[in-house]
Formats: structure tokens, C-alpha cells, sequence
């Protein structure tokens, strides 16, 4: 299958998308890991105060104020209160802003809730970590070379991982002028410009992942102007043959094995279980190709003790294709 156009290491933000628990923290992780080993400075921003990366690099959380998970690799925790409070700390005009938005009890709670302030806010710390320079600026165009190579954004699960993303559209929408309008506009800028950005959905090869990934990736290129660079199909049963020779040979093996005796006749049935796992499997990855046009990268199912750092670097190793 053709990889993204874009490689992914090319992109100075990649937004990885999907289904909860399908594992976008892990490919969060392993696209990490990934470029740290090709000399990029890394940093994953696990948005809505999640703390996950921290667990998988067995070490400590790392909060707001992020750390070094490995060497390159860094992880911070985008609290919203954090965000918002750094934010209007940094505004030049804090109080005139604070009370139109937030001493107003009729927009403050509007902005919040309904407009997603809290969303945007988070992006906004987002374009931040991608503006961050050596020299402690923050700036779109700087002179000094840039903090972070690249931004991994873990986004929380599909439908708020969908108003993050359309969150600045939506503000703009709505404040048309003024500082939220500029500062919305110049995360959609930095989310719509194709070499700077990506999004990366990940989804399971099963049936209602794969559903809420077709949803998810129409619903993006209705609501968001960005690019998608693929479909990762994460914990993709393993293939049982390496060859179709060899899986041609199966039938008549597998009628062999059932005479032997009950021990090769309980191996024959344990793998013909994986078979039809990795037949279903292969089902949810063909419907994924005919309804998206999107290229789609398989990412096996690893031994789940095994996903540590070291596992990461595997899942990582899995991604070089599109690296
Ligand atoms: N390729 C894989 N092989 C084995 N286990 C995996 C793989 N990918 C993810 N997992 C496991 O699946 C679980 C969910 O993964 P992960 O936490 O990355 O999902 P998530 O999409 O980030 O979830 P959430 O929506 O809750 O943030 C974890 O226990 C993780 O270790
Ligand atoms: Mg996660």
C-alpha cells in the first residue's frame, strides 16, 4: 500500500486521532520513540490532562510542566486550566480579556462549554510547543532553531479529539475580531498548512472501530481543514504463514494433524482460531480501503507485557514505512 505523500517525520505536528482505547497513546509513543531514534527531538503532548506516557516509559508523570521520558523524548500533560491560565497570564491585555470572556456570566459559561474554549486553548499550547525556540522565544518565524523537532499531539477519544481539531474554526465563527479571533486563526492556519501538520487515525481491525473511523475521517474533511495522512490499523493479528505456499500446504496438514491424535487435533483447532482471526481482521482492513481512499499501515498485536519502552521502539519500527 503507497505511504502518506508526506512522510510523517516531515511534519513539525502530527494528531493522532481514533477511537478510545484503540491505542493512539501507544502509536503516540512508538511514532515518538521512532524519531527520537532518527536524532529528532520529540515531544508528545497528551491533550485533556491525560497522563498515559508517562506509564508506558515507566517513569513518573510528568504534569504540565513535561519531562524527558527518554533521551529525545519528551512528554507534558496539556491540563485545560493550565493552558488557560498560562494563556491569559502571557495575554498582554489579561484583564480586559479575563472579564469579556470570563467576568461576563452569560459568555463566560457560552465560551466554555458550548464554544469549546478550553479546546482551543489547548491547541493553542500546542502551536506553542511547535513555535518554542533554544533561545526560550516562541514565535512563528524566530531565528533561533526550534525546541522540538516534532510535536506528537495524543488527542483524547473521537468525538473531543474531532472539537479539538475544529475548535479554532469554531471560535473564529464566533469572535470574528479580536485576540481569541487572531489567536484561533493562526492554529487553524498552522493546522491547515500541509507541510507543517497531519492527523493520524488509528483504529482495530474490528467492526465498530473501523466504523467510528470511516465516521471520523468524513466528519474531518467536512469540519477541518487539515491533512489526513493515513489509517495505522493497530494489534493486527499476526499472519500464520509466511508464504502462500505455505498456507496452501495448510488444508491438507491441518486433515493429517486431526488423524495423529488429540494433541495435534487441539494444535490444528487452536490454529485455525488464528486463522479465522486474522481472516477477520483482514475483512475490517479491506472495508477501511474501499471506503476511505486513505493509505492504511498494520501494526501487529504485540505481547501487552512487552509494551514498554522496548515495545514502543517495536510499534515504532512497524512505522518506518511511513517514516
Ligand atoms: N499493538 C498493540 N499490541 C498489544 N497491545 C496494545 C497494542 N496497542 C495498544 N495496546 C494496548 O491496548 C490498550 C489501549 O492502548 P492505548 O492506551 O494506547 O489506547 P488509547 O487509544 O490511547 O486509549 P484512550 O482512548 O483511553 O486514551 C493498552 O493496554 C495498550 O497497552
Ligand atoms: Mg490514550
Amino acid at each position: 500500500m503507497t505511504p502518506p505523500p508526506t512522510p510523517l517525520l516531515n511534519h513539525r505536528v502530527v494528531v493522532v486521532v481514533g477511537k478510545g482505547g484503540v491505542g493512539k497513546s501507544v502509536i503516540s509513543g512508538g511514532l515518538a520513540v521512532a524519531a527520537s531514534r532518527r536524532g529528532k527531538r520529540t515531544v508528545v503532548a497528551e491533550m485533556n490532562g491525560a497522563e498515559t506516557m508517562a506509564a508506558l516509559f515507566d517513569a513518573e508523570p510528568v504534569g504540565y510542566a513535561g519531562g524527558e521520558l527518554a533521551p529525545l523524548v519528551h512528554a507534558m500533560s496539556i491540563r485545560p486550566a493550565d493552558a488557560i491560565e498560562e494563556y491569559l497570564l502571557r495575554m498582554l491585555r489579561f484583564r480586559i480579556l479575563y472579564d469579556v470572556v470570563f467576568g461576563n456570566r452569560f459568555i463566560g459559561p457560552f465560551m466554555n462549554g458550548v464554544m469549546g474554549l478550553s479546546d482551543l486553548i489547548s491547541m493553542g499550547k500546542v502551536m506553542d510547543l511547535e513555535w518554542n525556540r533554544t533561545d526560550g522565544s516562541h514565535s512563528a518565524d524566530g531565528d533561533a532553531p526550534h525546541t522540538w523537532d516534532l510535536v506528537v499531539v495524543d488527542a483524547p477519544a473521537t468525538g473531543h479529539g474531532l472539537s479539538l481539531l475544529s475548535s479554532p474554526q469554531a471560535m473564529m465563527d464566533i469572535t470574528r475580531v479580536g485576540p481569541l479571533f487572531n489567536n484561533a486563526r493562526m492554529i487553524r492556519d498552522l493546522l491547515a498548512d500541509r507541510a507543517r501538520a497531519s492527523v493520524l487515525l488509528v483504529t482495530l481491525a474490528e467492526d465498530m472501530p473501523v466504523t467510528e473511523t470511516i465516521e471520523l475521517a468524513r466528519k474531518l474533511e467536512e469540519r477541518v481543514d487539515v491533512g489526513v495522512a493515513g489509517v495505522i490499523v493497530n494489534g493486527v493479528p499476526p499472519a500464520l504463514f509466511p508464504t502462500d505456499a505455505a498456507a496452501a500446504r495448510w488444508p491438507e496438514l491441518a486433515a493429517r494433524g486431526r488423524e495423529i491424535g488429540s494433541l495435534a487435533a487441539a494444535a490444528v483447532q487452536d490454529a485455525e482460531r488464528l486463522l479465522r482471526d486474522r481472516q477477520r481482521a483482514d475483512g475490517h482492513i479491506e472495508r477501511l480501503r474501499s471506503e476511505l481512499g486513505l493509505p492504511l499501515l498494520e501494526v501487529p498485536l504485540l505481547n501487552r507485557r512487552d509494551l514498554d519502552a522496548e515495545g514502543l521502539a517495536t510499534i515504532g519500527q512497524h512505522l518506518e514505512p511511513w517514516l
